[in-house]
């Protein structure tokens, strides 16, 4: 572990979390930044902060239980407020990010996509100049026929691909029961255009391309914090 990134990591965090207003419905974010934020939630909440979030993950779920957030579902309240996530890669312009590391890729997409606002918070290793140049595009498949999937997907440009392992080097196996394949198609020229080539592709659930999806991305270096809009 990086002592500085972590500190950098917990600046931008901590800032996003600073964002978050009384009343709030607010998307929680999975991955080792989101737990920053999520942590900075509940010492807002112990200062007597009421928000509810709705967790990206299982494991954001435990860890914004044990912070004193009180979860909500879609059931309940089908919009969200803000939405505060990590990315692994980001793009200056369209705000374009690759996201789904952590393996949370599929609820990340939704928790974002019904946010009125979507805060990206990474530190100073995540910019990019195209998606795809340092790393793989997490695509989440069914685990029926999935070396017919990674076909598909091979012929849309991955020039490698491999499923996801977890720890103890089983098949990783998603909050939504599904498999994760990696693919690496190098730098992306066109990210609009793979993604749609990518949905189209029967037994893909999601993909980790998140293409005009972001409101602000907080990029925290040595610097400080640069705000991307
Ligand atoms: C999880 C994600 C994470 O947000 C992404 O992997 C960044 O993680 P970290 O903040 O640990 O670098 O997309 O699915």
């Amino acid at each position: 572990m990086d002592i500085v990134v972590e500190v950098h990591k917990k600046t931008a965090a901590r800032l996003a979390a600073d964002m978050v207003q009384n009343g709030m419905v607010v998307g929680l974010g999975t991955g080792s930044t989101a737990t920053y934020m999520i942590e900075r939630l509940g010492e807002r909440i112990a200062e007597g902060l009421e928000v509810l979030g709705i967790p990206t993950s299982e494991d954001s779920a435990r860890k914004a239980r044990q912070a004193g957030i009180q979860l909500t579902t879609f059931a309940a309240h089908r919009h969200l407020d803000l939405a505060i996530d990590g990315a692994d890669e980001v793009q200056r312009g369209p705000l374009n990010l690759v996201k789904g590391l952590g393996g949370a890729l599929v609820r990340e997409k939704i928790v974002a996509q019904a946010a009125r606002k979507f805060v990206v918070i990474v530190d100073g290793n995540k910019p990019v100049d195209h998606l795809g140049q340092r790393t793989a595009i997490p695509v989440e498949v069914i685990p029926f026929g999935w070396e017919s999937t990674a076909d598909q997907l091979s012929q849309c440009g991955a020039k490698s691909l491999h499923p996801r392992m977890d720890r103890a080097g089983h098949l990783f196996v998603s909050d939504n029961g599904n498999m994760i394949l990696d693919c690496n198609f190098g730098p992306i020229e066109k990210p609009d255009f793979l993604a749609s080539q990518i949905d189209s592709i029967v037994g893909v659930v999601e993909h980790g391309l998140f293409l005009n999806m972001a409101s602000e991305v907080l990029v925290a270096t040595e610097q400080g914090v640069e705000r991307w809009e």
